[in-house]
């Protein structure tokens, strides 16, 4: 019988690569997505018939275990996100927000694992556990060594992982905990709820570093303006590697208890990133100037992973290089633009 999976967030920039990459692999995918981040939008699985969407609150623990009834696994993705600003703009509302989708998905979760056929539940947390962390790689295991996260969304997320395993431990419900690092792509448009942050004389709409540097660079601005002093470190990882990561993550028997960092294996500087945007939209002869806008106080300046675990267990790397993915933004970005949806 054909698995199926439960995907919530799935109309979110990872859950979008996430469910194209489930469908591929020939399983059935139920989207659950409130739009609350960027509003309604069209998927481009609605024709799919192995696809089926429910708009709807994934904190309504009663509709998250109608859904899971008869799902075989469980990828929990939705939650209240964003780049630097937004989580510094709605600190309180992300973390009640993403509390109570957390902790309805968990009692839905252990609800369908009891009466139903749900095998696991997958967990998307992310690198900010790692946050405090003063000495790098960040191997997995470290988030119980290091300080707590400072941020209320590195907290909450690190609070969802708890909720993995105390649901393991008090009522055997399985589960693999995921933590993407810096995902890169396209589809993530305006947040409906994102105040635009001005960098310069250009307002921007999403605060993650790669786009915003891109739609800096296309229009036009010169000297281009980055956050700090450019020599925060970040791994950035396509999303439709992540996407391959956490679906292998759910179904590798070996994953069951675990947990994985899933990034690219190379580092890269703000401002390393930003000369690769400029040569690539402005060309190499055009000398990059830059101006430093005032960091936020909790822009990590380190985020190293160690990347051996998942590779050694789940055979899984990132290959995505970021020559490649900014091929893939500028594109987007550039029509993205026109079309008026940044
Ligand atoms: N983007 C990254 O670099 C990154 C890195 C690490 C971890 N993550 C995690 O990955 C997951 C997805 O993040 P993303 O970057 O795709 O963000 P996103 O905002 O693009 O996607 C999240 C989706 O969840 C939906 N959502 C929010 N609240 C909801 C609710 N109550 N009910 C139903 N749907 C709801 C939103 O509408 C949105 O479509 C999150 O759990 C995030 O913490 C992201």
């Amino acid at each position: 019988m054909t698995e199926r999976v439960l995907v919530s967030g799935s109309a979110g920039f990872i859950g979008g690569y996430l469910t194209a990459e489930l469908l591929a692999r020939g399983y059935e995918v139920v989207g659950i997505d409130d739009f609350s981040k960027y509003g309604p939008r069209q998927s481009a699985h609605d024709g799919n018939p192995a696809f089926s969407f429910v708009r709807g609150d994934a904190a309504d623990a009663a509709l998250m275990a109608s859904l899971l009834a008869d799902c075989d696994h469980f990828v929990a993705a939705a939650a209240m996100v964003g780049g630097i600003s937004y989580f510094h703009a709605f600190p309180y509302d992300l973390l009640a927000a993403n509390e109570r989708i957390t902790a309805a998905s968990f009692d839905a979760a252990i609800r369908a694992h009891r009466d139903g056929r749900l095998r696991k539940v997958t967990y998307v947390s992310s690198s900010a556990v790692y946050e405090s962390a003063s000495d790098w790689p960040s191997r997995e295991g470290q988030q119980l060594t290091v300080p707590p996260p400072r941020s209320a969304y590195g907290l909450q997320k690190l609070a969802g992982e708890y909720f993995a395993r105390a649901a393991f431990e008090q009522y055997g419900l399985p589960f693999t905990i995921v933590r993407p690092f810096n995902c890169v792509g396209v589809g993530e448009r305006k947040a409906l709820r994102a105040d635009r942050v001005s960098s310069g004389d250009v307002l921007l709409a999403m605060s993650h570093v790669v786009p915003d540097l891109v739609v800096k660079v296309l229009k036009g601005q010169d000297p281009l303006r980055i956050l700090g002093s450019g020599s925060q470190l970040r791994h950035f990882t396509y999303g439709g590697d992540i996407a391959r990561g956490i679906a292998a993550a759910m179904s590798h028997p070996r994953a069951a208890g675990e947990d994985f960092n899933l990034s690219a294996t190379t580092g890269t500087t703000v401002l390393e990133l930003a000369r690769q945007v400029w040569a690539k939209i402005r060309g190499p002869d055009v000398p990059l100037r830059v101006e430093h806008d005032t960091p936020y106080p909790h822009d990590v300046q380190r985020r190293v992973p160690a990347t051996g675990k998942a590779r050694r267990i789940l055979g899984f790397q990132a290959t995505t290089t970021l020559d490649e993915m900014l091929d893939e933004v500028v594109g987007w970005v550039t029509e993205a633009l026109a079309a008026g949806l940044l």
